[in-house]
């Protein structure tokens, strides 16, 4: 009962903190500018708060706790630099916000949302949407080796967004439910380093873990960031795979 009850308060807190801040890459480095083709920065008032993922010319997936109404949100495409203008950036609108129907704000369950751009993004060198898996393909081999990347924090109490866009190279933990007293649904994967160390963090939020190039997770929450009790903790993409056709067919 009485570890139930902490779990849930630092729970609280680590949310607070991703939320409002947005954490940032821990342990990892500065990417190629515009490697990361499928990257979204999702500002509001033209300030990065959440990150999130191109999965088709006009569709950006994020996390459902990354949602504001859509007309105060633009979406920024091709960007590395938060604070230089370097030229390259696509910088859209936002014509809906859609959350999914059985997202879970207390326990982050179904933590996902789709936005769509008031217009489709320019493919090129530096934008091209992520891969997403069918039903059929074969599942995440968990000895793969996934890549999490953002904006958020790069060190772990810090407050300050990166300014350049940082990735990290981290593990799928499968038995994460044992570090989190059975937070973990089955629509959430747990991914970190076993000693600590590296992590998404605030700002990082609605991001993409790319595993063996296919879309598998969207930065969700965690208790703290890169300690190697408490993995970062994502949305299973897979499990949306028809949801997300699904929203794209009937909004087209
Ligand atoms: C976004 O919408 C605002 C207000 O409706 C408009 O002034 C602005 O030009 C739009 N920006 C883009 C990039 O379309
Ligand atoms: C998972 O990946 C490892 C190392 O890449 C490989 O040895 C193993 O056979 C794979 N397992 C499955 C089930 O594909
Ligand atoms: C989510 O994925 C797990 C396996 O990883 C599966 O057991 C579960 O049924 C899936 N849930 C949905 C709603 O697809």
């Amino acid at each position: 009962m009485g570890q139930c009850f902490k779990a849930t308060v630092l729970l609280v807190l680590a949310l607070a903190v991703r939320e409002s801040s947005g954490q940032r890459i821990i342990g990892g480095q500065e990417v190629v500018p515009y490697s990361i083709k499928y990257q979204a920065s999702i500002q509001y008032n033209r300030v990065h708060y959440c990150g999130g993922t191109l999965i088709r010319p006009q569709w950006v997936v994020s996390a459902a706790h990354c949602w504001r109404p859509s007309s105060l949100i633009q979406v920024v495409l091709s960007e590395h630099s938060l604070v230089l203008e370097e030229g390259f950036e696509q910088i859209f609108n936002v014509s809906k916000a859609l959350v999914h129907y059985n997202y879970n704000y207390q326990t982050f369950n179904n933590d996902i949302m789709l936005l769509k751009l008031a217009e489709p993004a320019q493919l090129n060198a530096n934008v091209q949407p992520a891969t997403l898996l069918e039903d059929t393909d074969p599942p995440l081999n968990s000895s793969v080796s996934c890549t999490v990347s953002g904006w958020g924090v790069t060190r772990i109490y810090s407050s300050y967004l990166s300014q350049v866009l940082y990735a990290v190279v981290v593990n799928v933990m499968p038995n994460c439910n044992f570090y989190y007293y059975g937070k973990i649904t089955e629509n959430m994967l747990c991914a970190g380093s076993r000693f600590g160390g590296k992590d998404s963090c605030q700002g990082d939020s609605g991001g993409p873990l790319i595993c063996d190039g296919n879309l598998e997770g969207i930065v969700s929450w965690g208790i703290g960031c890169a300690n190697p009790y408490f993995p970062g903790v994502y949305t299973k993409v897979r499990n949306y795979t028809k949801w997300i056709k699904w929203v794209i067919g009937t909004n087209e």
